[in-house]
């Protein structure tokens, strides 16, 4: 089996690329070869026998996406993009990344005679805007308030349409925030959500700018990767025509993240957060979605960790060798 991952040197498709090789297969079929593209080299996955193939560049750029379909993927993870902040401030490259990309691939595939891959899409619930309901279901009007769940919901409606026609067998997981996100801060609005939890760990200062009763739902990178690996399993009979799904996840306020923080590591590395209330940060926080109703990804089998504890342990586990500090 040959896999294609887009947006390949991302944390996400790290995360599964280092799953998958250690893995080996994939819906019971031996992988075989990858091929990883972003516009980033992605690094050669360790210990994986099979053919590796790094693309390197613009996944919307003219070519580039026909290039990678005449290899003919069997199955395609679609996780290339750019994050809601950068969207919301440079309209041209959210547009450019987000849906013209997805298009150009949508539509490599469609030209390719005969060819008829599994992909996987990244969407997200920034597909669904303001007011929301008390837990937001799957069937909740797509009416996204961000330039990035306009491109991500626009994507979605066209992975819905090819799957429709017969062109792919697709599937869209809207992943709620991953969380710890691992490596330096970025400047994600979403970001102290990680940040509170992965600088004190590791023996830094992070500064909380939103009350501790913000409500928000998680789900790990480890939980990310299970998603997608899941996702790429299920049959068009299981999915039925609606292919876009949110994912299940950890619903929790600021306070219970930090009371897992010290339940786990202790209040010395809890003592570590540093509150400093940041309005425009408050205020766009506010307009996102709180607790999803994920009943539909959870009869279809997706599982994510059962409370904000395991989030923890997932991060010192998985990046930390187990070592606080
Ligand atoms: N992490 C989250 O909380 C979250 C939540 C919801 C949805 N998602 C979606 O999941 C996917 C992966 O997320 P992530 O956290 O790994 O993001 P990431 O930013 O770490 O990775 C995205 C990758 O896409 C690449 N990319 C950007 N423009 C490209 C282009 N024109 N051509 C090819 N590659 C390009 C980037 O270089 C980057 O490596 C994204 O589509 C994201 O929108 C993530």
């Amino acid at each position: 089996m040959h896999i294609l991952i887009t947006g390949a040197a991302g944390m996400i498709g790290r995360k599964l690329t280092a799953r998958l090789v250690k893995d080996g297969k994939l819906n019971g079929q031996t992988i075989d070869k990858f091929t990883l593209t972003d516009v980033v080299a992605a690094e050669k996955p360790a210990g994986f026998a099979g053919a590796v193939d790094i693309s390197t560049g613009d996944l919307a750029a003219a070519g580039a996406a026909d290039k990678l379909i005449a290899q003919r993927p069997d199955a395609i993870f679609h996780l290339a993009g750019v994050v809601s902040g950068e969207a919301e401030i440079d309209f041209d490259k959210g547009y450019h990344v987000n849906l013209d990309g997805t298009r150009a691939l949508l539509e490599a595939i469609r030209h390719a005679d005969g060819y008829k891959p599994k992909v996987i899409f990244t969407s997200s619930i920034a597909v669904y805007g303001a007011p929301f309901p008390f837990a937001i279901p799957d069937e909740f009007h797509l009416t996204p308030l961000t330039s990035y769940g306009t491109q991500k919901a626009i994507s979605e409606l066209l992975l819905a349409d090819y799957n429709r026609r017969g062109f792919l067998d697709g599937v869209g997981i809207r992943l709620p925030t991953i969380c710890v996100r691992p490596g330096k801060p970025n400047k994600a609005a979403s970001g102290f959500f990680s940040g509170i939890i992965r600088e004190p760990l590791s023996g830094h200062e992070a500064i909380l700018p939103v009350a501790d009763t913000v409500r928000h739902t998680h789900a790990s990178p480890r939980a990310a990767v299970g998603f997608l690996i899941h996702a790429a399993g299920l049959t068009r009979d299981q999915l039925g025509p609606r292919i876009s799904l949110a994912m299940p996840g950890v619903c929790c306020t600021v306070a219970e993240q930090i009371e897992a923080l010290a339940r786990i590591a202790g209040p010395k590395v809890a003592a570590r957060i540093k509150r400093e209330p940041d309005e425009l940060v408050m205020r766009i926080v506010a307009g996102w979605s709180e607790r999803l109703d994920a009943k539909r990804a959870a009869t279809l089998g997706f599982t994510a960790e059962a409370n904000f504890d395991e989030i923890v342990k997932a991060h010192i586990e998985d990046e930390l060798g187990g070592k606080i500090a």
